[in-house]
């Protein structure tokens, strides 16, 4: 999938159609990281939006296996968005990208491939220090 954005970086994802849809992907065909930690987001409010952060190393990949997700990607110059409705449509979020996640629509679930494992301190949650942090 191409796009003449800068910041919204597909990621392809494998299907096999068999008697079922069958979605794959694995580093480093797919995924441009090795997978340390994976995690997904179910029963979101619709209308709350959630992410509204950036990480330090941590780089990520979005998959809305089911439902979907407006998505923004910041990267303190410019600001992107994208509407992720399909497990076809995975998104790669690097390190130092701000992220916010909205309009989930109900049912929604959004896998998320990550290269670290968890850890507070990776993330920056306020604009104006993530904005400071990039000019450090
Ligand atoms: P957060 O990353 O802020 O969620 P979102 O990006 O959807 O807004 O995480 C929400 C809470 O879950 C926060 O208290 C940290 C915790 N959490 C973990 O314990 N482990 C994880 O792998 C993740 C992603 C979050």
């Amino acid at each position: 999938m191409k796009t003449n954005k800068k910041l919204i970086k597909f990621v392809s994802i494998g299907k096999v159609v068999d008697d079922c849809l069958l979605y794959f992907a694995q580093n480093p065909q797919h995924i441009p990281f090795p997978i340390k930690r994976i995690y997904f987001i179910t029963n979101a409010h619709t209308k709350l939006p959630r992410g509204y952060h950036a990480h330090k190393k941590t780089k990520q990949v979005f998959v809305c296996i089911q439902g979907s997700i407006r998505l923004i990607l910041d990267n303190g110059k410019i600001r992107e968005e994208t509407v992720l409705a399909s497990p076809k449509k995975a998104i790669f979020i690097g390190a130092k990208i701000w992220h916010e996640m909205h309009d989930f629509k109900k049912d929604t679930i959004l896998l998320v491939l990550a290269s670290e494992k968890f850890n507070l301190k990776d993330y920056i949650r306020d604009y104006r220090e993530f904005v400071k942090y990039l000019k450090r």
